[in-house]
């Protein structure tokens, strides 16, 4: 298949991008620079120039392919609103990704029992509610001859397998533990995260274009842990013994921004049976704890010069 891919230069689309094209897959990544467009070339992806406001772009280059994936930005409705009246009627399959920040709470550290399946209802904070809408759209086109679908990915992280080679999570806990010489949790880091691992989450990807039904949602989880325990894990790797400490609310939000609330202090809990059921999928990859202390992130920082000893 020719695929279309938004966000090829990225951490999420990089990888989808790289996993579609050795299944044999041809490529076409959207980037808005001269270099992502070089690089892009150079993996054997044909760049298309353009930003997520060429709308007319996009929705040309989306009748001149079999499929979309949409990996730029999960809270955009103009791209969307662009490239699926482009694929009405055809079949063709559209893969919107999204996230399951789009059920997170204000945990403030403290731990949430509820866990997530696709059909559980729940009403958005106010800054993800944009977010649902743009589901909701892609979703719709599932009734309108395109085999639309969205994946909602939980805490991605591991080695990327495009150009963009990390995520944003736990990287950001790493360097703040190095820059206060301490592994760091907001308020007590009970509350609790969802995670997938990043190769697990491409093959999804490449599952859902093979097989998923017009109009599906699915989450993709392999696992769940407290934000005290990655931070733990963090501490533990850079050779602080394993302790950890509690950030303030005030202080996080002050030098990370809503992030803090919104992501790091939150519970995002999630199952993906769907997935494993539906689609056959299966993910292998390290376990987060393990990926920080024995895998990737041990790497990132042995080749960054920032592991200790
Ligand atoms: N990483 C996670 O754990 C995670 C989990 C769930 C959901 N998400 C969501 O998934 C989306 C992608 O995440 P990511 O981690 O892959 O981000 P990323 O590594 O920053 O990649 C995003 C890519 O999108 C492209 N892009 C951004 N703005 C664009 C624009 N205006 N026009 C054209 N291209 C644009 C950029 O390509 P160029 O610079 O080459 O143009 C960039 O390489 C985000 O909305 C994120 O919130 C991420």
């Amino acid at each position: 298949m020719k695929i279309l891919v938004t966000g090829a230069t990225g951490y999420i689309g990089g990888s989808v991008a790289a996993k579609l094209l050795a299944a044999g897959h041809q490529i076409i990544g959207l980037t808005r620079s001269e270099e992502g467009a070089s690089r892009l070339r150079a993996a054997g992806i044909e760049p298309l120039s353009g930003s997520l406001t060429s709308l007319r772009l996009l929705a040309e280059a989306a009748r001149g392919v079999d499929a979309v994936v949409n990996a730029a930005n999960s809270d955009d409705p103009f791209v969307v609103e662009a490239i699926l009246p482009a694929l009405e009627g055809t079949g063709k399959a559209f893969i919107q990704t999204s996230g399951s920040s789009i059920i997170a709470d204000r945990g403030a550290g403290e731990a949430s029992d509820l866990v997530f399946h696709e059909d559980t209802p729940f009403k958005p904070l106010p800054e993800r509610q944009g977010r649902l809408a743009v589901e909701q759209l892609v979703l719709s086109y599932g009734q309108r001859g395109v085999r639309s679908c969205v994946v909602r990915p939980t805490l991605i992280y591991g080695q990327g397998l495009g150009l963009h080679r990390h995520s944003i999570q736990v990287p950001r806990m790493l360097n703040l533990a190095i820059a206060k010489g301490k592994a760091l949790h907001i308020g007590r880091g009970e509350n609790i995260w969802s995670h997938v691992h990043i190769e697990d989450m491409a093959n999804l990807y490449l599952l859902m274009l093979e097989k998923a039904p017009p109009g599906s949602l699915f989450y993709a989880e392999n696992g769940e842990c407290s934000m005290r325990m990655i931070a733990a894990a963090i501490s533990r790797v850079l050779g602080y013994g394993g302790g950890t400490e509690s950030w303030p609310m005030d202080d996080a939000l002050s030098e990370w921004g809503i992030s803090a609330q919104a992501t790091f202090a939150s519970n995002s809990r999630v199952n993906a049976h769907k997935a494993r059921k539906m689609l056959d999928w299966q993910p292998s990859g390290p376990a987060l704890i393990d990926d920080i202390e024995n895998g990737s992130y041990r790497e990132l920082l042995r080749a960054e010069g920032k592991l200790p000893g």
